[in-house]
């Protein structure tokens, strides 16, 4: 399984390139699915959840031929041989979920085991199962599957309004109106950059898109789209994690292949607590100035503070000079760093979606585990700033959505090593 052992206390320093983002490359590959004609996809990140999502449109018929070295993948979907993606590879993968817009647009059927339990919440699929059937399709739930099936020929195009604007059904729906017959809007639609990436991609192969990010997207309908190439956009959470971890060893690093637009919100709930951030065309710099100051934040779609930056800004907190307030509205159980955070001395207390954190002058270091991959990122964060050896256990959970995260931590002069 493996284990991240960090001695803590070395500024981070340096530059380090941020890679392409895992949830921009995970709907895209889904959404090649869409033609029979060849994708390349330029800049693929090296990472588990990449291979698991390779995986399941390969199984579903697609022709996926991954160049590492040239960080490249082709999908070639010639035909599909199959609509069906198993519990295995879905409990892993929640965005194999994503397979279903697409599959129902191209061969009118998905079958889609349900994602089942996650260890950030329920997670439920009930907003992309609504859009659907107002799209014409009919839906049915047994044996641990959801069937989609499309009785008429296509589905049609509907006006669909999202009761929350959640990231997966915007995609889900966005891929599958492609195809559809008429026009498809969906309002209170997610807003996120990955969306307008994906929009930009499903442009690109022919799609008649527009509104994508802001919370109306107008989707025409075509007979039929065409292959095309496509550079997947920075992880905006990779550099948020990096940026958390400069400011909080007091180091000074310069990040590559960033939109500082993408990192707003982080960039201001890092001034708030004291640090310099410098922002570039495609660069942000972070000077770590000071012990940060009580942060409150609350989690929030975007434009608002990320879910995804939580944890990472939870761990720094534990180092503030004063209490946080830290609110969770998207996911129902996502404080599940906090117990391991506790173990390094951490003064926290959680009532509900809110943890209150009371700063310490520093945390020490100890034995973790990584729950999920951004509690997972959290603990590498703590454990750089913490005092003496943190091990953090269950890094399978960080290798899902951070490339090479140790060699280049070591490169900015962190002591973190990976022993298996
Ligand atoms: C995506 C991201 C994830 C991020 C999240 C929120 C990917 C691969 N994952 O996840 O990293 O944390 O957005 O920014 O891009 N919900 C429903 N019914 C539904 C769908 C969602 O109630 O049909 C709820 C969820 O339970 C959750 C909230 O909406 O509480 C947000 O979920 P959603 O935006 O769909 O997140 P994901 O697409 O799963």
């Amino acid at each position: 399984m493996g284990a991240f052992i960090i001695h803590g206390g070395k500024p981070l320093m340096g530059s380090a390139l941020i890679s392409s983002s895992k949830n921009a490359i995970l709907p895209i590959l889904s959404a090649c699915l869409l033609t029979a004609e060849e994708c390349l996809i330029r800049q693929i990140p090296g990472l588990d959840d990449v291979s698991d999502m390779c995986e399941l449109i390969s199984n579903l018929g697609a022709n996926v031929k991954v160049n590492g070295r040239s960080r490249k993948i082709t999908v070639s979907a010639q035909s599909l041989t199959a609509h069906t993606a198993g519990y295995e590879l879905v409990s892993k993968l929640r965005a194999s979920f994503l397979v279903t817009g697409p599959l129902l647009a191209r061969v009118g059927t998905a079958k889609v085991a349900l994602p089942g339990g996650c260890p950030i919440g329920s997670r439920p699929v009930d907003l992309h199962l609504k859009g659907f059937e107002a799209m014409g399709a009919i839906i049915e739930n047994g044996h641990g599957f959801i069937e989609a099936r499309c009785p008429d020929k296509k589905l049609h195009g509907a006006t669909i309004y999202l009761d929350f604007p959640s990231v997966g059904a915007t995609e889900n729906l966005l891929t599958a109106a492609v195809l559809a017959e008429g026009r498809t809007i969906i309002e209170n639609a997610a807003s996120e950059p990955e969306i307008v990436d994906l929009a930009s991609f499903l442009v690109k192969m022919g799609a008649k898109i527009s509104g994508a990010g802001t919370d109306t997207i107008t989707i025409d309908g075509v007979d039929k789209v065409n292959g095309t190439e496509h550079t997947i956009m920075p992880d905006r959470i990779e550099a948020g994690t990096f940026m958390t971890a400069a400011a909080l060893t007091g180091g000074d690093i310069t990040l590559k292949n960033v939109v500082p637009e993408h990192l707003k919100p982080v960039t201001a709930k890092l001034r708030e607590s004291g640090m310099e951030i410098i922002e570039g065309n495609d660069t942000i710099r972070v000077k770590g100035e000071r012990r940060p100051l009580a942060l409150d934040i609350k989690t929030h779609p975007f434009p608002g503070f990320p879910t995804d930056m939580q944890a990472q800004l939870s761990a720094y907190t534990c180092f503030a000079e004063g209490t946080s307030v830290i609110v969770e509205t998207i996911f129902e159980n996502r404080f599940m760093h906090v117990n391991e955070l506790r173990r390094m001395g951490a003064q926290i207390r959680v009532d509900g979606r809110t943890a209150i954190i009371e700063g310490m002058e520093t945390l020490q270091g100890a034995q973790v585990r990584a729950t999920d991959l951004r509690a997972g990122a959290a603990l590498i964060i703590a454990g750089l700033a913490a005092t003496g050896t943190t091990e953090v256990l269950d890094i399978h959970h960080i290798d899902r959505g951070y490339e090479f995260i140790e060699n280049k931590l070591q490169r900015l002069g962190a002591d973190i090593r990976r022993i298996s």
